[in-house]
């Protein structure tokens, strides 16, 4: 008898009542059969039947127990479905798990579960999966849908010790039940944005209905056919963070209002304290980045603030067409502090840089008498220092310069880290040349770490050809790489010293150019110059700032504090499948880079934006250079106990390793396996590739899922360089088929095919929806 729409809500209230009446149904197997009217009444009394012979009750009072037990989960399963296609997902999750616990206790002191009651569970188990992903609580289907994967494969070896082998195609069904299960721990997945875990849980199901069921089976097509839906990664266009609306609404005015000119990471920070940040809803956050390396003396320094204060109380502002009673003292002690003889005041870094420039090329036409208009100055390939014309004019980063020309002439680029290309250069134009401006540690590039000694051959050479060398230590100095300044890490000392950023711990714009007397005083009055330049409040702050990092010894933190954070991304780059390929940096200015060029290639692809993501959801703020490296600097104040929180946190990768695992999958057209934390990421390649098998899906299925092992080390260079022939044609063949295939749909199993052998029951009419609606 197959139920009518109306009927099938009348039963379902009609079964409620009985299943409340516990002893009545146990006593009347008629209200039973009454209450099963969604099957067929020979099929109940046939499983009624099936249920009496099946149980082997070590007492009359178990056998009636169990009995009960079966009858209930029956029914409770039954009530579950029957909510689930009424969409009334709270009471059908209830009802499920009823059932489940009912065929737990029937089976419960079994000695041994047989097929028949193992397919029950696998069907109880999806069941619940389904409809706990239909309400989109994914982690409880991912739970459920396990399980049933679990016991899937314990029917299948049951069937094959029954037989003694593996069986020949009568256990159809029992494929087709684990690639089912295999297909919800999949669906579960990429519901949780498991990419990595959902593409094997995919490939898994595929393999398993594919080598068992033949191409042709509609459950293997319609697998076929599945995927999971994968954003691209490199364009930041899947959030890894959740925003909250006061953020989110907050962002949207700033990009409907201001210009696009940067790429925030979205976060709206509204308090800083040391080394710490709040966004505007109270979260906080370690800061990694210091605006790039301008709060080296931690956010809202009391005693910066209090000269700050102070000074904004008396006097902020005269310009240099008076004097003011801070500059000439700030000068003395900056000059003292830095052993030079002289300081010119500006705001910002590209402005002191270009001051820099400037008074070398004043001292190339005065003291080194280069012919008129011929002055050059030499930069290093990689150099960033603004973006000023000027300063992009020196700029190799298309991204800088693109739409920008014309350029400033006169300035000429060599390799960085390259003593022979500056000297090659020199010999060649040595003449013309008033200046080799560079830094230390090129920041902005990545934090590229030259060798030592390449600033002890760069100070050689420039006293060889008459050349004054300007080390812009705008992010570099003031204690950031260990020392007072990076060039102290080779014992050199430059001509002209460029400062910035942290001249004043971040609180307003300061920077400076320090050299002798005989650069400095070749440009007079009316020649250079800034309004706010040497502006009272800056000075004071200036000289805060400075004292701040000396009395709290901030220097000979940042570079023990920089061997303990580089120590500790060490030891989160060995572990297995860990992302971080590279770790480098001087001091508390450090970087880790993910895959791909390790150089500060200037692409956006890349995984950095990602991880970033990741770690800003984890409690700590950084911002990639580029699309591979992302930059560490925290404020130099950090504690020993708080770099151990952050490495903590950095190494907090989950979700990011599941987006990075399906990238490469994604690239490569071969899914990685990512489990978990230890566990070795895994790409399953087809039977009959080389390699090292790595994961038996089920002994019973007969075959092998094999994959081929790789450490974290062969990503950057993926395919590894070394595969054999055989290899690499699986990979062409991999990408290749990428390339071809469609865009994919989502996957849509309509019913489970096998497990779910409830007749469909049409949709509700309204009036037995109404009927529902009312009685709740
Ligand atoms: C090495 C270096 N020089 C100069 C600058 C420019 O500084 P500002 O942005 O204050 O003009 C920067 C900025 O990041 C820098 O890193």
């Amino acid at each position: 008898m197959e139920l009518t729409l109306v009927q099938g809500a009348s039963t379902l209230e009609e079964t409620e009542t009985y299943q409340e009446d516990r002893p009545k149904l146990l006593v009347d197997g008629r209200v039973f059969v009454n209450a099963r009217t969604f099957r067929r009444a020979n099929e109940v009394d046939m499983s009624l039947k099936a249920l009496l012979e099946r149980t082997e009750p070590a007492s009359v009072l178990d056998v009636e127990q169990k009995i009960f037990a079966a009858l209930q989960a029956d029914i409770a399963g039954n009530l579950g479905i029957c909510y689930r296609r009424l969409k009334d997902f709270g009471p059908a999750v209830d009802q499920l798990k009823l059932a489940l616990q009912h065929h737990e206790v029937r089976l419960r002191d079994c000695d041994k579960v047989d097929v028949a009651d193992l397919r029950t569970l696998v069907a109880a188990h999806l069941n619940l999966a389904s409809c706990h992903m239909e309400c989109e609580a994914a982690d409880a289907a991912l739970q459920h849908a396990a399980t049933a994967a679990n016991m899937s494969g314990q029917v299948l070896t049951a069937n094959r010790e029954a037989s003694g082998d593996v069986p020949a195609g009568p256990a159809e069904n029992d494929f087709a039940m684990l690639a089912v299960s295999f297909h919800k721990v999949a669906e579960a997945h990429e519901a949780l944005k498991e990419w990595g875990k959902a593409i094997f849980a995919h490939t898994q199901a595929r393999e398993v209905v594919h080598r068992s069921l033949g191409p042709a089976h509609p459950l293997t097509q319609s697998l076929a056919r599945c995927r999971p839906h994968l954003s691209r990664p490199s364009t930041g266009n899947r959030r890894l963070m959740t925003l909250s609306p006061v953020q989110e609404a907050i962002i949207q005015t700033e990009e409907k209002y201001g210009a696009h000119n940067y790429h925030p990471l979205p976060v709206v920070l509204s308090r800083g304290r040391g080394t710490k940040l709040w966004d505007v809803d109270g979260k906080e956050y370690f800061d990694f980045l210091s605006a790039y390396s301008a709060v080296n003396q931690g956010h809202c320094h009391p005693k910066i603030i209090g000269a700050l204060q102070e000074q904004a109380q008396k006097l902020t502002l005269t310009s240099r067409a008076f004097h003011n009673d801070a500059l000439g003292e700030y000068c003395k002690f900056a000059t003292e502090f830095f052993g030079f003889e002289r300081l010119l005041p500006m705001n910002t870094g590209v402005e002191a840089g270009e001051t820099a420039i400037k008074l070398a090329r004043r001292w190339g036409y005065d003291v080194k008498k280069i012919a008129s208009g011929k002055a050059r100055v030499v930069f290093a390939n990689g150099n960033f220092w603004g973006r000023t014309i000027a300063a992009i004019s020196t700029s190799d980063d298309p991204s800088s310069t693109g739409g920008f020309g014309p350029f400033v002439p006169g300035f000429t680029n060599v390799a960085y880290d390259d003593p022979g290309a500056l000297e090659a250069e020199l010999q060649a134009h040595g003449d013309e040349v008033c200046a080799f401006m560079v830094e230390p540690i090129q920041g902005e590039a990545g934090v590229v770490v030259p060798s030592d000694g390449y600033l002890r051959r760069v100070r050689e050479l420039c006293d060889k050809h008459n050349v004054l060398l300007i080390t812009d230590e705008v992010q570099t100095g003031l204690g950031r790489c260990g020392t007072l300044l990076a060039c102290d890490h080779d014992g050199i000392r430059p001509d002209i010293l460029v400062l910035g950023k942290a001249l004043s711990g971040g609180v307003l714009p300061a920077s400076a150019v320090l050299t002798s007397h005989e650069v400095m005083l070749t440009v007079r009055p009316g020649e250079h110059g800034s309004t706010y330049g040497g502006n009272p409040l800056a000075c004071r702050v200036a000289t805060a700032a400075l004292t701040v990092l000396k009395d709290e010894a901030l220097i000979e933190n940042a570079a023990a504090r920089g061997e303990q954070l580089r120590a500790g991304l060490r030891k989160l780059s060995e572990d297995e499948g860990s992302p971080i390929k590279l770790v480098r940096g001087r001091g508390l200015l450090n970087a880790i880079v993910i895959g791909g060029s390790d150089k500060g290639n200037y692409g956006d692809e890349g995984m950095a934006w990602q991880l970033c993501e990741e770690m800003a959801k984890n409690g700590l703020l950084a911002k990639p250079t580029h699309g591979t490296i992302i930059r560490l600097a925290p404020p130099l104040c950090i504690t020993s106990a708080e770099i151990d929180e952050s490495i903590a946190i950095i190494g907090r990768q989950n979700e990011f390793l599941d987006v990075y695992a399906a990238s490469i999958g994604r690239s490569t057209g071969c899914p990685l396996l990512r489990p978990n934390k230890g566990q070795k990421v895994l790409p399953s390649i087809p039977q009959g590739a080389r390699g090292k098998p790595f994961v038996r899906t089920t002994e019973a299925l007969g075959f092998e899922l094999v994959g081929y092992q790789m450490n974290a080390t062969c990503f950057p260079s993926w395919p590894p360089t070394n595969a054999s022939n055989e290899e690499q044609e699986w990979y062409a063949m991999a990408r290749a088929r990428r390339h071809e295939a469609p865009p994919l749909p989502k996957l849509a199993i309509k019913q489970e095919p096998v497990v779910d052998n409830f007749p469909v029951i049409p949709p509700p009419s309204r009036g037995a929806l109404s009927r529902r609606s009312r009685r709740s």
